[in-house]
């Protein structure tokens, strides 16, 4: 049986709603360089680490548990000749071992799902990264209450997200937003991509998932936010 993801990521660079230059500019603030360890938790197809080891020559180990997203981030990984900065493991990020004061960076862009939720996102990270490294969570918020027919996603507003990651001995030293283009364009490239999956497969399923997904989202567009929340642990 097919997984909404997979046919709905297909055509997706990146798989939130953000882009490779805000990627940049959060490697950018994070002063990634040659020497920089990155551990990137659900890293998909593996749209920012090609985006900070080719801007940044970093390193990244990239652990994603879905084969169909591993196999694609290692054949991007090997097109953009990144092999000797990126390796991709196949994982479930929750199994994967996170030893002590291990990374200068551990990524999280839009899975804190993995363990649980934010908290327990950062209780596994904030452990895994040097004195002075940093956690980077990509999180939903709520730019107002959440609209009458929306789901109920147990997100909160940004200040309260805010401190959340600070509750976990971590200082938030830079925030990048998702504009509603951003999001515009994250979601479209579900839609085109169902629907043209669809046309060629019969599959209730699928059918009803890219329904009840688009209609949430219309829904509170205007609402929802997403944003890229760079915490750096004390030194
Ligand atoms: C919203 S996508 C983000 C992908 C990537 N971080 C990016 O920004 O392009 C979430 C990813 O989490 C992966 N995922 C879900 N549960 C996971 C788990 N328990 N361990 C590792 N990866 C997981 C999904 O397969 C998917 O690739």
């Amino acid at each position: 049986m097919a997984w909404y993801y997979a046919v709905a990521e297909r055509d997706h660079d990146i798989q939130n709603p953000t882009n490779a230059e805000k990627i940049r500019l959060m490697g950018e603030w994070l002063r990634l360089g040659p020497e920089s360890r990155v551990l990137d938790i659900a890293s998909g197809k593996g749209g920012p680490a090609l985006v900070l080891a080719s801007s940044y020559g970093c390193r990244i180990t990239g652990v994603e548990r879905y084969p169909g997203f591993v196999a694609a981030a290692r054949e991007r990984v090997a097109e953009a000749g990144l092999g000797e900065l990126i390796e991709v493991v196949e994982s479930d990020g929750r199994e994967f071992p996170l030893e002590p004061e291990a990374w200068d960076v551990a990524l999280c862009l839009g899975a804190t799902f993995v363990w649980d939720d934010l908290a327990g996102t950062m209780s596994a990270l904030v452990p895994a990264v040097r004195p002075g490294g940093h956690v980077v969570v990509g999180e939903p918020f709520w730019r107002r209450s959440p609209p009458v027919g929306t789901d109920d996603t147990g997100y909160v507003s940004l200040a309260e997200t805010a401190a959340r990651i600070e509750r976990h001995g971590v200082t938030l030293i830079g925030l990048i937003s998702s504009s509603t283009e951003d999001w515009d364009c994250y979601e479209s490239l579900h839609w085109r991509a169902v629907e043209d999956w669809l046309a060629e497969n019969d599959d209730d399923e699928i059918r009803r998932a890219h329904e009840e997904h688009k209609r949430q989202y219309l829904a509170r567009r205007d609402a929802f936010g997403w944003a890229i929340f760079l915490a750096r642990k004390a030194g």
